[in-house]
């Protein structure tokens, strides 16, 4: 019998999403809720999860173990962020300043400043600079119950930078209690001293792709007018997963213009924004394997229209919800009130927001061991100090956890 090192005892409930894998279709949405429950944990795995004296009584006695007291305390899964962008230096409260009075993210974006501003202080600073900054932005992550998050490059767009970017996210997943999934965004934004997209793309290929593929395992590209047309997305991908990388894609955020469709043929593991998406689109993704990641707090941030939300769901795409964390379009780390926004805004229940936060955005990064509060997961748990699961998303802004445990350990 396992050792347990470990017992989260007498919660009022452990709340989690049903099944194994994937949920799409009938299945978004499906929770298992045992209440009252208890959680022993074996290293850093969840060993038992259910009553408290079925537990107990699966647990050897005599053995000394920590143990927490989880009552008044719901258990939830840690949450999984899979769209993060943590690897910049400098803010864009200036450009914030400038949209508050009118200017839009595109004009500011078609006028130089946006990515290119955030680029142009990356390139700046030191690796070591950048390093600090990735484990800080993941260190706000985790204050809001984020133990799994994807993290892209994508503001460094020459040689040097994205290979910083991406050995600077590599350094933060050693030292942070968070585990990372490294994105080679190269294809973020055509960078000032290139005159085309075209040319650009070649040049990542050929001087930046090779070392950046052993640095990460997916690729993403900005496919939207101003950065990347479908020919030179389709380029950068079809390379990319030569490399070996996963694929995703930004799409559809201001217009659409073949994101999804390429995302299909080519076996994208994700499609992410999708604020302008048409229902042709929605019915593509349904019918595909490929995953929906909505951002709504993104959407807020720039008010932009609302995305398909429902229809993806209720059409049985594969549905995740992800911050979007970044200086300049979702200045924001906390999936709690991106869960809020998803049911205030999005019209997705409480429980299929759960399941977007947790198993799904593990099934986007390909993840099979994060996500839920079941035997052999990784022991990633949070507990809420709150009379009901659902706080988590109805107490907006307010996630209050009483304690996080990371891998088994209480943080
Ligand atoms: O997901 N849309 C492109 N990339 C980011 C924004 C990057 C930025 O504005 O710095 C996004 O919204
Ligand atoms: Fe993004």
């Amino acid at each position: 019998m396992a050792e347990v090192t470990l017992l989260i005892h007498d919660l009022d409930a452990a709340v989690t999403p049903a099944g194994t894998g994937v949920l799409r279709g009938r299945a978004f949405g499906e929770l298992r809720i045992h209440s009252p429950a208890s959680i022993a944990v074996s290293g850093e795995r969840i060993f038992a999860v259910g009553p408290p004296e079925e537990v107990l009584r699966d647990i050897p006695s005599g053995r000394d173990f920590e143990s927490v007291d989880g009552r008044g305390k719901v258990a939830l899964p840690g949450l999984v962020d899979c769209h993060t962008h943590p690897a910049f230096l400098g803010d864009r409260a200036e450009e914030f300043e400038l949209r508050s009075s009118g200017a839009t993210y595109e004009e500011i974006h078609a006028s130089g400043g946006g990515i290119r501003s955030t680029v142009a202080a990356t390139r700046d600073g030191s690796e070591e600079e950048l390093r600090s900054s990735v484990e800080r932005h993941l260190g706000w992550m985790l204050d809001h119950g984020t133990t799994t998050a994807e993290a892209k490059s994508g503001y460094g767009l020459d040689r040097e930078t994205e290979l910083k970017s991406l050995r600077a996210i590599q350094d933060a997943r050693r030292r942070s209690p968070v585990d990372v999934h490294p994105t080679f965004l190269g294809a973020h934004t055509v960078p000032p001293e290139f005159d085309s997209a075209a040319e650009y793309v070649e040049f990542v290929i050929h001087e930046v792709l090779p070392e950046a593929a052993s640095l990460a395992r997916f690729a993403d590209v900005f496919l939207e007018r101003g950065s990347f047309e479908a020919p030179e997305a389709r380029r950068y991908l079809e390379a990319c997963r030569e490399h070996g990388l996963a694929l995703r894609l930004h799409a559809d955020q201001f217009s659409e213009r073949g994101a999804i469709p390429l995302a299909v043929e080519l076996g994208a593991r994700s499609v992410d924004h999708l604020e302008a998406t048409g229902e042709r689109g929605v019915r593509l993704l349904a019918k595909s394997d490929v995953a929906a990641v909505l951002l709504p707090a993104c959407g807020l941030f720039l008010d932009l229209p609302i995305p398909p939300a429902r229809l993806l769901a209720d059409e049985g795409a594969i549905l995740a919800l992800a911050t979007d964390f970044n200086p300049g379009s979702s200045f924001c780390e906390s999936l709690p009130l991106v869960m809020n926004l998803a049911c205030t805004r999005l019209g997705l229940s409480p429980e299929r927001a759960l399941c977007a936060c947790t198993a799904n955005a593990a099934h986007v990064l390909g993840v099979v061991d994060v996500g839920r509060l079941a035997p052999g997961y990784k022991a990633d748990v949070l507990l809420l100090d709150a009379p009901d699961w659902r706080y988590v998303a109805y107490h907006l802004g307010g996630d209050r956890f009483a304690a996080k445990i990371k891998s088994g350990q209480v943080l």
